[in-house]
């Protein structure tokens, strides 16, 4: 049996559940649960606190877990990284307040600076040589330099909106992070074809976000010239339409080239362009 934790509640949750499900495990979840079984897979999910799963990934209570590696770095625990799973993307940075006068980190000499994550400031900080009092706080840690209880602050910063709100200006990141998967080594022997199961799916989810399906027309005489811009994973399939003279081309486009392509296959006489999302791909 194979025990994946997952974030009981925040951030995470939502789309961890949503990846497990995309991977095709039926979690018999419900609200409030702590642990759920999974009916189609061997495996169990536990529903834990953020900041208690890389150590109980760590002892070995968990063999697989989804968590932020700003977590797992603070907590300097000796786990393995997976994959990256591309979501939950922020940074850890140091902020101050706005009328602070702040030209460089050495600004921060001697000073307050508000943080829950000491370890990952503490070693940053050191290889600035900088000397400053750290101040731990388990949360709300932004409202410390409007209290007096500090100069700076570290903490996680995503869409910049509570920095904003509480007279903030991000001064530096200090480390980006995002959601990933991670396991333990003991359990990486013992249970590697059940890991190596989830790996190998979440894999195949990840490199489907990145593409998508397009299908078109377009005269027999542009296929070559098309294909030339229009890769896909090994090359395009195309079909002959009842039209003579015309096929339909498909393929998959990464998304991040999507607009420049388009425009590409338009001026080549592409036609009647679908695209659509992919779900999984397996290389
Ligand atoms: C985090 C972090 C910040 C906030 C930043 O808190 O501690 O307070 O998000 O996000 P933003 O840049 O989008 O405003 P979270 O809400 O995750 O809860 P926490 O206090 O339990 O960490």
């Amino acid at each position: 049996m194979l025990k994946i934790a997952i974030q009981k509640s925040g951030r995470l949750y939502e789309e961890s559940i949503q990846l497990l499900k995309s991977i095709g495990l039926r979690v018999d979840n419900s609200k409030d649960q702590l642990k759920a079984s999974v009916k189609n897979f061997p495996a169990e999910v536990l529903f834990l606190r953020n900041s208690d799963i890389p150590q109980y990934l760590e002892q070995g209570v968990a063999d697989m877990a989804i968590i932020g590696d700003n977590v797992v770095i603070e907590k300097e625990v000796d786990i393995q990284k997976l994959l990256p799973l591309g979501f939950s993307t922020c940074r850890l940075s140091i902020a101050t307040a706005k009328d602070f006068n702040y030209e460089s980190i050495q600004d921060l000499d001697g000073r307050r600076i508000a943080s829950s994550y000491p370890n990952t400031l503490r070693q940053y900080l050191k290889k600035q040589g900088i000397k400053a009092d750290i101040h731990l706080i388990s949360g709300s840690v932004e409202i410390a330099p409007n209290i007096g209880l500090a100069d700076a602050i570290c903490d996680l910063v995503s869409s910049g909106s509570t920095l904003f709100k509480n007279n903030l200006i991000e001064r530096e990141i200090i480390l980006k992070s995002e959601a990933s998967l991670y396991c333990n080594s003991t359990s990486l022997l013992e249970k590697a074809e059940l890991i190596q199961e989830i790996q190998f799916r979440m894999e195949g989810v990840r490199q489907a976000d990145k593409y998508d399906y397009i299908l078109f027309n377009v005269p027999n005489s542009k296929i070559s010239e098309v294909s030339k811009v229009l890769p896909g994973l090994k090359s395009p399939t195309i079909l002959p339409l009842v039209e003579e003279g015309w096929s339909s081309m498909h393929s998959v486009i990464q998304k991040d080239k999507f607009w420049t392509l388009i425009s590409q296959l338009k001026s080549l006489g592409a036609e009647g362009i679908l695209v659509s999302p992919v779900s999984k791909i397996v290389l």
